[in-house]
């Protein structure tokens, strides 16, 4: 997890978490939307936006059960849960983040349809055929052993269910410049090319829908060194700026690329 955990305990990530609301004008005790939190606890590439994507493209529906796999902060469990009214389970492998999960779903009103597990993607406290749709964004990139991220993802799905993803996969060089997002050295980064990804993602079983680099759209949308706000990753993500920076520059020079997916179970 090198390069995505937080130097604050729990508690001290809760009281930064609730100065930021407090400083962006916010007031926790009187409930909070997800939106007023997208810049805060979308923790991946393309942030809310990109979370918004990808909800359209996954086509869930409001009684579906949600698997959300290294669910962070809970952002994106909270975009689903309130855009679409169904029930997500979190499973999220920091201690820390989940216990900021749990406060957030809160002070959203979220936590009737939000239950945070602590746990890992490898091995997921899950029966099978437990979810109708897996969702999952900037996690892949710490998990070297992908047959067995694939395979676990195609166990819990219902016949019919869905994989809606969105990772960095590895360009054409090797990466140069670190700390990355997700990294703080090479050997961090488990990046596997985009088609690597498809191939065990086809072994595992899966069927493709969609599958997108989109890595020049999120370039053109996205301008270098976001204005600083009250409410950001830098909360809980130290370095942030350096961060964001070598992941921009990788892939400008394409030396990492971004895609998304969408892929269905048999
Ligand atoms: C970049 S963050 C993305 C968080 C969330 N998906 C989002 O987009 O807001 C990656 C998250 O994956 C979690 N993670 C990494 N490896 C994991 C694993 N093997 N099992 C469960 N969670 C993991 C990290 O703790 C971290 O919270």
């Amino acid at each position: 997890m090198a390069g995505l955990e937080s130097h604050y305990s729990a508690r001290d990530i809760e009281a930064r978490i609730l100065a930021a609301v407090r400083a962006a004008g916010l007031n926790p005790e009187q409930g909070l939307s997800p939106e007023e939190l997208g810049a805060l606890d979308h923790f991946h590439t393309g942030g809310l936006g990109a979370s918004r994507e990808l909800l359209e493209l996954a086509q869930i529906r409001a009684e579906d059960r949600v698997l959300d796999i290294g669910a962070g902060l809970a952002g994106p469990a909270r975009l689903l849960a309130s855009a679409l009214g169904c029930r997500v389970d979190c499973l999220e492998m920091s201690s820390d983040y989940c216990a900021a999960a749990v406060l957030l779903n809160r002070l959203t009103g979220l936590d009737e349809r939000i239950e945070v597990h602590q746990g890992s993607a490898l091995k997921l406290p899950f029966p099978n055929f437990s979810f109708d749709a897996v969702w999952m964004q900037n996690v892949g990139m710490n998990i070297a052993d992908k047959q067995t991220l694939y395979a676990e993802i195609y166990r819990v799905l219902k016949p019919g269910g869905r994989f809606a993803f969105q990772e960095m996969v590895a360009g054409e060089a090797a990466t140069a410049y670190f700390p990355l997002p997700w990294a703080t050295e090479p050997a961090d980064s488990c990046l596997v090319s985009a088609e690597e990804m498809r191939s065990v993602l086809a072994e595992s079983g899966f069927i493709p829908e969609l599958f997108e680099d989109t890595s020049d759209a999120h370039l053109s949308k996205t301008a270098a060194g976001a204005a600083a706000s009250a409410l950001s990753l830098a909360v809980f993500v130290d370095n942030l700026a350096e961060k964001a920076g070598n992941a921009r520059r990788s892939l400008q020079e394409g030396q990492i690329r971004l895609v998304r997916g969408v892929f269905r179970v048999k």
